[in-house]
């Protein structure tokens, strides 16, 4: 193997620079050539690509963000995108391509690779952990960090003016950084998709939890089937009028800064690991972590199969409600 192109695809997250650096400098150490696309699957259509060196990555480890670029490419869904990008990684010789990215980019790995002769190995990089097999993605401790800092600081305020807040905080279509951000940051109560919003029931809830207390808070999963935080907060608000409700929507601050230490060792370990599984001669296939232990499972599993957090910590969440 002489030369393995990588990418950074779909929403960027944080830890994603130090595994474009941990690929860098495996490849490099073992005489191979890093040539890292621009922007994700539509750089490699493009043909817009660098031949990574060691200057290119020193001192990127901490950074947020990608400094490939990233996109989620509509293009590169079409016949015509495809054929684009396999004869671009054929013109230039391309042994092997790594995906870092969430669901979508494994969509577009998967179809590729069924696609062309080229292995393709991806890696798990998104903020909202919704990828099956793997305990977590890059990125995914960060974002639940930086989401517990922003609600103990929305904390302060709700208790100096004994508010409920409703947090709304991201995650697709999954419940992982909402439920775990509950968890941690002490919430009264938590709305994931992968359970029913019942409305009246959020409201009695609320009432009972709020007796003689300064302030509530309601994290609240963007894709859940009751809305948004806005949304959930418009519905309560004529069940719940004697108390003052405000809302507040996290949004893309959770996609940044700079990647924790867990995120950096896993990103820097995944990288690693990836290289290596393609010189055994993996294809098709992307890199977990379970426990401690990373392991290779088909992209195609990932892809199919939904990745649900931990119900059980919901039942937990509701035996440490304040009643009373
Ligand atoms: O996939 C990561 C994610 O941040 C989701 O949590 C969110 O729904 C989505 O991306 C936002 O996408 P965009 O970058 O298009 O705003």
């Amino acid at each position: 193997m002489k030369r393995i192109a990588l990418i950074t695809s779909g929403g960027d997250a944080p830890g994603m620079n130090a595994c474009v650096r941990s690929i860098t400098k495996y490849c490099l150490n073992k005489g191979i050539v890093p040539v890292g696309y621009y922007d994700g699957y539509q750089g490699i259509m493009e043909n817009r690509f660098i031949e990574l060196g060691f200057r290119d990555v020193d001192n990127i480890v901490h950074y947020g963000g990608t400094i490939l670029g990233t996109a989620r490419s509509e293009e590169f869904r079409t016949n015509e995108g495809r054929l684009r990008a396999i004869e671009n990684l054929k013109k230039n010789e391309i042994d092997a391509l790594v995906c870092i990215g969430g669901d979508g980019t494994f969509t577009g790995a998967n179809v590729l690779s069924s696609e062309m002769q080229i292995p393709v190995i991806g890696i798990p990089g998104t903020i909202d952990n919704d990828i099956f097999g793997t305990d977590h993605t890059i990125g995914y401790d960060t974002a639940l960090n930086t989401v517990t800092d922003a609600v103990d600081k929305i904390r302060d305020t709700a208790g100096s003016h004994h508010r409920i807040f409703f947090v709304e905080v991201m995650g697709r279509n999954a419940g992982f950084i909402a439920l775990n951000s509950a968890i941690a940051s002490g919430a009264e109560s938590v709305l994931i998709p992968e359970e029913l919003t019942d409305i009246e029931a959020v409201a009695r809830d609320l009432k009972e939890q709020s007796k003689g207390r300064r302030s509530s808070i309601v994290i609240v999963a963007e894709g859940d089937d009751g809305g948004g935080a806005r949304e959930i907060m418009k519905k309560v608000t004529p069940l719940m009028q004697d108390y003052t409700l405000r809302y507040s929507i996290l949004g893309h601050i959770q996609r940044g800064g700079s990647p924790s230490a867990f995120d950096r060792i896993l990103a820097t370990r995944m990288g690693a690991f990836a290289v290596e599984e393609l010189l055994k001669g993996a294809s098709n296939v992307m890199v977990g972590v379970r426990g401690n232990d990373l392991l290779t499972l088909p992209i195609d599993a990932a892809v199919k199969i939904e990745a649900v957090p931990d119900l059980t910590r919901l039942r937990m969440l509701h035996n440490l409600r304040t009643l009373g």
